[in-house]
């Protein structure tokens, strides 16, 4: 069998392994303990918030664990919004982001009277930053806009959007879940107030994730978990020392980024086969990361080819690939029901030498 659904989820890294399964054995206080065990895991995932911070040229202070990039993101837009709805009541957002955005957006229009304007995509799956320029108003409290579609793998033009919301002083959070560690990402450059990322698109494990809240202290936001003070008193409950810690080795391994040219390789490898054998590529010809390709072929059942091949991919992405219903990515991008039945996403990491080889 050959993996190739790494933006539906990774393995954990040899050495994450090891980490988890060590603080499994040895960090069993809770970090919140004043004794000597409680402090020393404390401070080793101080350590991790450290290496998350530096990694998005971010304060630790900034930095806020959860349990994944949905938490991250319900925290963020619902946090944030909820707690400055005297500031308006307007959310400028796209129409391809992931399902767990699109679903946050439902809640607050329909459970706060939140008026929320989507975004459409160009046909390559990128949007315009004029159109999201020509949508915001004097209410827009919030833009959110994922950097990397997880059904495409086209980027999103997000320093121009953070320039936007900067000049009008409107906060820009961002959906990073595919693109961290795979873009360089400076939270400053890119004028991003939030961000949401998560361990186990990275080789970490599943059920920890990050988001950055720019100056933290002075930004109102509304827990969505109420606790017993934790992360500054946005995230109650127990922190997960292992997962954290595991999320840790992950954050800091080179995998990923060492491994650009592999997987570059094997996406312009398969572009080239998919087109030969009169297939098309969904995917953007340009801004995209290659760790995603989406195409289709004619007279293809994806959903027959996803259920029963030793190629473990999805069709459009993994949380929405056991609906019947077709992709709203597929469908914002201009494809019609068959055609979007007849489309499959390949993702690529690290151990596809096999796949490489396959190809050549
Ligand atoms: C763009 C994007 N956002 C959010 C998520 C949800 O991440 P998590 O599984 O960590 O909650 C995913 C995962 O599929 C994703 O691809």
């Amino acid at each position: 069998m050959i993996y190739l659904d790494f933006a539906a989820s990774t393995p954990l890294l040899p050495s994450v392994k090891k980490e988890l399964f060590r603080a499994f054995e040895e960090e069993y206080s809770n970090p919140s303990s004043a004794h000597k065990l409680g402090r020393s895991s404390a401070e080793k995932i101080e350590s991790v918030r450290d290496k998350i911070a530096d990694s998005i040229g971010a304060y630790k202070s900034e930095i806020i664990f959860t349990s994944g990039a949905s938490e991250s993101n319900n925290l963020a837009i619902k946090g944030y919004v909820l707690a400055n709805q005297k500031k308006g009541r307007h959310i400028v957002t796209s129409s391809i982001e992931h399902k767990c955005i699109l679903s946050i957006c439902h809640f607050l229009e329909k459970e706060y009277e939140y008026e929320i304007t989507y975004i459409s995509p160009q046909k390559n799956g990128i949007i315009d930053p004029q159109d999201i320029i020509s949508a915001m108003r004097e209410d827009t409290v919030l833009v959110s806009i994922m950097h990397v579609n997880n059904e495409l793998g086209s980027i999103q033009p997000i320093a121009a959007i953070g320039q936007a919301c900067f000049e009008r002083d409107i906060k820009f959070h961002v959906d990073a879940a595919q693109s961290y560690k795979k873009i360089p990402i400076d939270v400053d450059e890119l004028n991003i107030d939030m961000l949401s990322i998560s361990a186990h698109k990275i080789y970490g494990p599943k059920g920890i994730g990050a988001l950055y809240i720019r100056d933290l202290r002075e930004t109102r936001i509304q827990p969505i978990i109420h606790g017993a003070d934790q992360e500054y008193g946005l995230r109650g409950g127990t922190l997960a020392t292992p997962l954290i810690l595991g999320f840790g080795v992950a954050v800091g391994d080179q995998t990923i980024e060492d491994n650009l040219d592999g997987v570059s390789k094997i996406n312009s490898l398969l572009r080239t086969k998919v087109i030969e054998i009169g297939g098309v590529i969904n995917s953007p010809d340009t801004n995209y990361i290659p760790h995603i390709l989406n195409f289709r072929l004619s007279n293809f059942d994806a959903s027959h080819f996803v259920a029963n091949s030793d190629f473990l991919c999805s069709q459009g992405s993994a949380c929405s690939s056991m609906n019947i219903e077709m992709s709203y990515v597929l469908r914002e991008i201009g494809l019609n029901f068959e055609e979007a039945q007849s489309s499959i996403r390949f993702s690529f990491n690290k151990f596809d030498s096999n796949l490489l080889n396959f190809y050549q």
